[in-house]
């Protein structure tokens, strides 16, 4: 019989330790469901590991994943590539359908963070379908608000990892050792769309396509706002507020 149980035997004890430890701090803590909307730079994928870390939530990025998919190559990140790097959405059908896949993911047991989705009106109600027919809904929608001169300095200076996501800035949130990554050791590197150029285009597409979603959950009386220019740890106090 093929069997896809796991060797217990061949798991380091620190990492069974730390499982276990972090299996116990999660089992009490409430199931939540929280959409973080901002401008590109706001500070949505500086904010989601604390909050996911804090929640035992998922941190779902579409953002992230379909950066993924394109240096993978695959079907999905051929058709993202050209709208991704011209700073325009990607269609509605591709977004959908990868969210839609990842929140089944057992990490999403007790919830998820959207950073970065839904970005349309259409996304949202696609979203709000996909809830319905598991039985759930959206706590709170965070609303990163900010001041658009405020953002080319924070996009210019941000230097990434790419397997996790972890966002640093030269000025702002500098990582331990210049251009490497403060958890693995591996490179940080620059995102392509990451010029004034393309941010340009970013904010047009957020103003234009992702401003009328938070007039739509402002319907629904979820939505709390935050100040996202202040400095990086009065922001994680205003979303644990
Ligand atoms: P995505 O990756 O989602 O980019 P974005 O929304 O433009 O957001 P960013 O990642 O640029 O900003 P952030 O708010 O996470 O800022 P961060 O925390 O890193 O999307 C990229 C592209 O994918 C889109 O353009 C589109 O083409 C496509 N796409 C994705 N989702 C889609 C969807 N649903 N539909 C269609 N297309 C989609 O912070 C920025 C910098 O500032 C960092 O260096 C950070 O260290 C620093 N910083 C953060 N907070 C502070 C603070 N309080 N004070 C000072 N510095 C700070």
């Amino acid at each position: 019989m093929a069997s896809s149980s796991v060797n217990l035997e061949e798991i380091p004890s620190e990492s069974l330790m730390n499982e276990l430890l972090r299996r116990m701090k999660c089992a009490p803590k409430p199931e939540k469901r929280l959409i973080l909307i901002g401008p590109p730079g706001s500070g949505k994928g500086t904010q989601s590991p604390i909050i996911k870390d804090e929640h035992c939530l998922c941190h779902l990025a579409t953002g992230d994943m379909l950066r993924a998919a394109v240096s993978a190559k695959t079907p999905l990140g051929i058709k993202a590539k050209e709208a991704m790097d011209k700073g325009e959405l990607v269609s509605d059908d591709l977004v959908v359908g990868i969210i839609d896949e990842v929140m089944k993911k057992p990490s999403c047991k007790k919830g998820f963070i959207l950073d970065g989705f839904p970005r349309t009106v259409a996304q949202a109600q696609k979203l709000d379908e996909m809830l319905e027919r598991q039985g759930v809904k959206i706590d709170k929608v965070l609303d990163f608000t900010i001041d658009d001169a405020v953002l080319e300095e924070r996009i210019s200076g941000r230097w990434i990892h790419p397997a996790s996501g972890r966002s640093y800035h030269t000025k702002f949130a500098p990582p331990r050792v210049p251009g490497v990554d403060d958890v693995t050791g591996e490179p940080l590197i620059q995102r392509k769309d990451d010029t004034a150029a393309v941010l340009k285009s970013r904010l047009e597409s957020f103003h234009r396509q992702t401003q009328p979603v938070i007039n739509y959950y402002s319907k629904k009386g979820i939505v709390a706002t935050l100040h996202a220019e202040k400095p990086l740890t009065d922001v994680t106090d205003e979303v644990r507020k």
